[in-house]
């Protein structure tokens, strides 16, 4: 893995947009895995600096995002396509036709992960995801487990996620549950980014980085990924001999 530590998020989101603004200009059609949480929004704000500045337009850009929760209506403000509207699409060029998500309230979630990998395919995959890391080590909403996940699924969300996204529920709980896209799904990527920042996250980067590839620590499995950028501020990158 290719591991970049700058000195704030913001440096960090400045670094990652341009990679995305780079490819896009390259191939205008590219097809994008989209992370939601605080980690990328830096990234997203540096995406939309530059198409607000001409230099870079989204609107072939197909979109898939990792994971939604379940039990929430889609247009409620906590919900994952909620946030990428805020956050980017309604501020860039892109046709929200384009754009893709796990359906959290489907009824059948075999049928709603078979849609979510032919809907993949037929886009020819992601070339370039953006992931952030959850304190657990989780990747989307892959908890720590017994098995690395393949295609998309229900997941129960393990209680530090849910003590780490809590606060951003203010109306009602945070969703127990949430559909998302498996670890080998997400390896399919050409292209990873991986941002984290800030102290809590340092033990999650150090056993992405330095343990063993182990499905207790979904991210440890990026080490077999050909092509994978980390980038860290310094207290994420806490005590990893970078
Ligand atoms: P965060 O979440 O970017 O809000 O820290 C990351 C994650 O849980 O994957």
């Amino acid at each position: 893995m290719n591991v970049i530590v700058l000195e704030n998020a913001s440096a960090i989101g400045q670094a990652a947009g341009d990679m995305v603004c780079e490819l896009v200009s390259r191939r205008p059609n590219a097809v994008l895995g989209l992370a939601t949480g605080s980690s990328p929004v830096p990234a997203y704000r540096r995406m939309i600096e530059r198409c607000g500045a001409g230099e870079v337009s989204f609107r072939e850009v197909t979109t898939f995002n990792l994971d939604e929760y379940c039990g929430l209506p889609a247009e409620h403000k906590n919900s994952y396509r909620t946030f990428m509207r805020e956050e980017l699409f309604s501020q860039v060029d892109i046709p929200l036709g384009n754009t893709n998500f796990l359906d959290g309230n489907c009824a059948d979630e075999a049928a709603e992960s078979a849609r979510y990998s032919r809907a993949l395919e037929a886009a020819g995959g992601v070339e370039l995801q953006i992931l952030g890391i959850g304190r657990n080590g989780h990747i989307g909403f892959n908890e720590p487990g017994e098995a690395f996940t393949q295609e998309a699924y229900k997941v129960a969300l393990t209680p530090s996620t849910i003590e780490a996204n809590s606060p951003y529920f203010t109306d009602r709980p945070m969703p127990a549950y949430a559909m998302t896209m498996g670890v080998g799904q997400i390896l399919r990527a050409r292209k990873i980014i991986l941002i984290a920042t800030g102290e809590a996250k340092a033990d999650a980067v150090r056993a992405m980085l330095e343990g063993e590839i182990t499905p207790r620590c979904p991210a440890s499995a990026l080490q077999g990924h050909p092509d994978v950028t980390v980038y860290l501020d310094p207290a994420a990158a806490g005590e990893a001999s970078i």
